[in-house]
């Protein structure tokens, strides 16, 4: 066995506790490595319809959902790239690098883009949202529902509410969200919803999931700069007959069925409540790793991504180095202004509360600190969400 291999022996290889890409299950692994079929017959049809079918209710949605072979910022710029024109002014809700990449793709894209910034650590505020759509007129706006730099998720309900009157498209990035915290599009009158499968979805990366609106595709149609390759009517065109415009990444397609099966199998209230579960018995952990470690969410602390901030003399360097070498585990670092500060741990998607024990173990160990009032501290709140 080459050195290559031996780093993917199962059990040798650390377990990911990035905030994505995420723990990939065996069973979906497996279905990678299904031979690879032609895109134009029956049985990819049938894989098709299956995938189709499971995505609707992540996205609360019985409209349109287009699957790219891309990464999720592939999907923000083909949701800008139909939904828009050069000279479109939109409002990009920022808080934290992801909400500012957005607003760079939109800006690359020729529209006007304003900006309506939070502190990072903080959400967006419906009340400020609204204080500045009174302002200025907008045919769009940005939201990042779950800012995975900061570990903070937006109350997208309250958002949402706000902007139902003001007749703009309402375009979010739910790429650290779909799939463990409820999106609920039609509901909340969403137009465009940006996923990929590296995240919660517990596949490889190499899917970008956009869910659309049915005002969404008028907008698209009408618009004479729709791109080629991100044509978000051919994919709706050609899905009528369950297929693709183009050479789909079929494989990835069969991994995405087997993780979808696996979600609904456990059923998807259930999949909202153990993430909250999740979240709630690490964040409660790290609330007894005093002083060693603080909270970066000041308000709406994710249930997906927990950003801890590393007070010094203790640094992210050294406590990742020590969470991989010791522990096994892949934590991230801060992004950007971040850097330096920030551990960012990833709860999301194939993850139990076996893993948070894990993860309070590893940067209680890095603090040469005791765990057992972390780990008791978080047994009591996943009890608490859970029920015992
Ligand atoms: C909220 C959010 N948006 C966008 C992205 C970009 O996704 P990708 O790296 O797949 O392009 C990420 C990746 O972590 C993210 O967390």
């Amino acid at each position: 066995m080459d050195t290559a291999d031996e780093t993917l022996e199962q059990g040798r290889r650390p377990r990911l506790m990035l905030p994505g890409p995420t723990e990939v299950p065996a069973q979906v692994l497996k279905a990678l490595s299904r031979p690879t079929i032609g895109h134009r017959g029956g049985e990819f049809r049938a894989v098709y319809r299956r995938v189709r079918a499971a995505l609707g209710p992540l996205f609360g949605t019985t409209g349109e959902v287009v699957i790219l072979p891309a990464a999720g910022t592939g999907g923000l710029e083909a949701v800008v790239e139909n939904l828009f024109v050069p000279g479109d002014r939109v409002l990009a809700c920022v808080m934290g690098v992801f909400g500012e990449r957005f607003a760079e793709v939109a800006h690359r894209a020729g529209l006007e883009v304003d900006l309506l910034e939070v502190p990072f650590g903080r959400a967006i505020s419906p009340a400020a949202l609204s204080e500045r759509l009174a302002r200025g007129r907008y045919r769009g706006v940005l939201l990042t529902h779950n800012e995975t730099s900061t570990g903070v998720t937006m109350d997208l309900e309250a958002v949402a509410a706000v902007l139902r009157e003001e007749g703009v498209l309402v375009c979010v990035d739910a790429v650290s969200s779909l799939g463990a915290i409820p999106v609920d599009m039609d509901r909340l009158g969403l137009d465009a919803v940006v996923s990929c499968s590296q995240k919660a979805l517990m596949c490889p990366p190499g899917l970008a999931l956009v869910a659309l609106s049915g005002r969404a595709l008028r907008v698209s149609k009408l618009n004479p700069r729709r791109p080629l390759y991100w044509d978000f009517l051919q994919y709706v065109r050609h899905g009528e007959g369950a297929g693709t415009p183009y050479t789909p990444a079929v494989n990835l397609w069969f991994a995405l069925a087997v993780a979808l099966d696996m979600i609904h199998a456990e059923g998807l209230e259930r999949v909202y409540l153990r993430h909250r579960g999740l979240g709630a018995a690490f964040r409660a952990g790290i609330a007894e790793l005093v002083p060693h470690y603080r909270l970066f969410a000041v308000e709406g602390p994710s249930d997906t991504v927990t950003a801890v901030e590393v007070i010094p003399p203790l640094t992210p360097q050294a406590v990742r180095k020590r969470a991989l070498e010791d522990h096994g585990l892949a934590f991230a670092g801060g992004q950007k202004g971040l850097a330096g500060k920030l551990v960012r741990v990833g709860h999301m998607g194939y993850c139990s509360f076996r893993e948070i024990e894990l993860a309070l173990c590893a940067l209680a160990d890095a603090a040469g600190l005791d765990p057992a009032g972390a780990l008791r501290a978080a047994e009591e709140a996943w009890e608490g969400v859970m029920g015992r």
